[in-house]
């Protein structure tokens, strides 16, 4: 028997022993390892034009476990080891700052727990931990059940449903009903607009100078802001009504707001955050939490469609547990359900390592430092890519397979941690873990216990991919949804 992750465990932490050790090539002329260079690459057009996870991806195969190359004058090391990941992410995370994608996200996110610095980051995340304690998830089960049976209640038998806007509406009316108490639903549209506004800034972030381009008026940067004083707008109201009745309902914006500084309080006064302080850490928790989780549950859905016989399994995991013997119907799933729904557990791992929706973490050298005899100068920016590693056939064989029996048991123990990665690891690493595992088992057990999902006609076999800030699918991902027969009415 196999059992998906426990809510609140890491999926990824301390490193374990490894079969290989990284295989590092360096460049006898420069002291760096080795690895593509910068101008062939810009005089083929390849910096703009190619896919940013694929070249990654080439550059593992190309060249080893630590690639170094220069991007617009950035220099970048990039990890694709697991030993490797677990230096750069756990034991050296005292060198290191944000990475530059996060440090230029300030502009909208303000300073969030996505983008602050210590020791503002260690402050903040231990005033949001208990909104995703274990207890605190397990309450939020009948939430994302209710809200997923909502939404296939909408639903026509033999219509087509483009599944990724289904999700990402979902995945942000959970967000904010558990961790704002708030109903979203006049909102869902805009906010949705407005992060995919924010997706498309990934490109300028590496451009040199790009904190003078955000000034300028473009079109992107005019949409971005846009779509900012729309967020604020929201989160502002959800802020004055939170003060104006401020009982404590125990989510996330109650302690947030309730929240004293333990600095302010050592000096005989008790602060409280500022109205833009808790604006920040709403506006990175909305965003973090819904595209991320959307994203995921899409590329498990496509899969799922094209993959029958996988889909049929796990339909049948998830009518054993939701069967409601007396109507002969469905019930409800609950966050009881979770560990009953272990199959289901195993395709929402394989899904996110085939298409890991955060596809590659990174870090800035916040000084100059020695690392395996190589000089890490201050501002290169290190990478732990989770799309080459989540693909790299040492850890995953045959890797561009869909298969969930990777993710049994024995076959998770037989492989280093962190040759599987997608909440990444460290101090750092995603709080929302243990939320995203039940949303996304328990969505998947609310589809499939009631719903077959076939690609539409026509659908190319092969899932296009956007790495934008996170890993998104290029275009709609269109799926036929029909009602299954209840047992014994075949
Ligand atoms: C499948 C879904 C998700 C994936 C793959 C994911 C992935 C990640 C990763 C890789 C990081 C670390 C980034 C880094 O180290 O630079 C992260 C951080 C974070 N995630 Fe998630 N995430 C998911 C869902 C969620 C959810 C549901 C929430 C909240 C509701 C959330 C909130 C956050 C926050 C606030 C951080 C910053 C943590 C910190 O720096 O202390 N994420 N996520």
């Amino acid at each position: 028997m196999t059992t998906p992750p426990q809510i609140g465990r890491a999926s990824a932490g301390l490193q374990t022993e490894t079969a290989t050790a990284p295989r590092i090539e360096i460049d006898a002329r420069s002291g760096m390892p080795v690895g593509p260079r910068f101008w062939p690459r810009l005089l083929r057009g390849e910096v703009f034009r190619s896919n940013g996870a694929e070249f990654l991806r080439s550059n593992a195969d190309e060249f080893g476990d630590l690639v170094y190359f220069q991007n617009f004058g950035v220099r970048v090391l990039q990890c694709n080891h697991p030993e490797l990941i677990q230096e750069m992410l756990v034991r050296d995370a005292g060198h290191h700052h944000r990475g530059l994608v996060m440090q230029r996200s300030r502009m909208v996110l303000g300073e969030g727990l996505l983008t602050s610095e210590e020791p503002l980051h260690m402050r903040q995340r231990r005033l949001a931990q208990p909104a995703f304690h274990r207890e605190r998830i397990a309450a939020y089960g009948a939430v994302i059940g209710e809200f997923a049976r909502r939404m296939t209640g909408q639903w026509t038998e033999g219509g087509v449903v483009e599944v990724h806007g289904e999700m990402l509406l979902l995945a942000l009316r959970i967000v904010g009903k558990t961790l704002f108490d708030t109903n979203v639903e006049q909102e869902v549209e805009s906010i949705a607009e407005s992060v995919d506004a924010f997706m498309g800034f990934l490109p300028l972030a590496f451009l040199p100078m790009s904190n003078l381009i955000q000034q300028l008026p473009l079109p992107l940067m005019r949409r971005i802001r846009r779509g900012q004083a729309r967020l604020d707008a929201l989160i502002y109201r959800m802020i004055a009504e939170r003060r104006a009745s401020p009982e404590d309902r125990g989510d996330l914006l109650s302690m947030l707001l309730t929240a004293t500084d333990e600095e302010s309080l050592e000096q005989g006064h008790a602060a409280r955050m500022t109205d833009r302080q808790v604006r920040d850490e709403c506006l990175t928790v909305l965003l973090a939490g819904h595209e991320t989780t959307a994203n995921a549950l899409t590329f498990a859905l496509w899969l799922l469609a094209t993959h029958p016989e996988v889909q049929q399994r796990a339909a049948a995991e998830a009518r054993q547990v939701l069967l409601d013997p007396s109507p002969g119907c469905m019930r409800a799933v609950s966050s009881e359900d979770y560990a009953r729904l272990p199959y289901l557990g195993q395709i929402f791992a394989e899904a996110m390592r085939l298409y890991p929706p955060v596809w590659v973490t990174a870090r800035t050298a916040a000084e100059e430092y020695l690392w395996r005899g190589i000089r890490v100068q201050r501002g290169t920016i290190l990478i732990a890519p989770q799309y080459a590693v989540h693909r790299d056939a040492r850890w995953h064989p045959e890797p561009d397979r869909f298969d969930p029996e990777r993710f049994t048991v024995a076959a998770k123990a037989a492989r280093p941690r962190l040759a599987y990665f997608p909440f990444a690891a460290g101090s750092r690493q995603c709080i929302g873990e243990g939320l995203a595992w039940m949303e996304g088992v328990l969505i998947l057990a609310t589809i499939l216990a009631d719903w077959e999902l076939t690609p539409e006609s026509g659908s190319p076999s092969a899932l296009a991919v956007q790495p934008a800030i996170t890993l998104r699918p290029a275009g709609p991902v269109r799926l036929v949804v029909r009602h299954r027969p209840m047992p014994g009415n075949r």
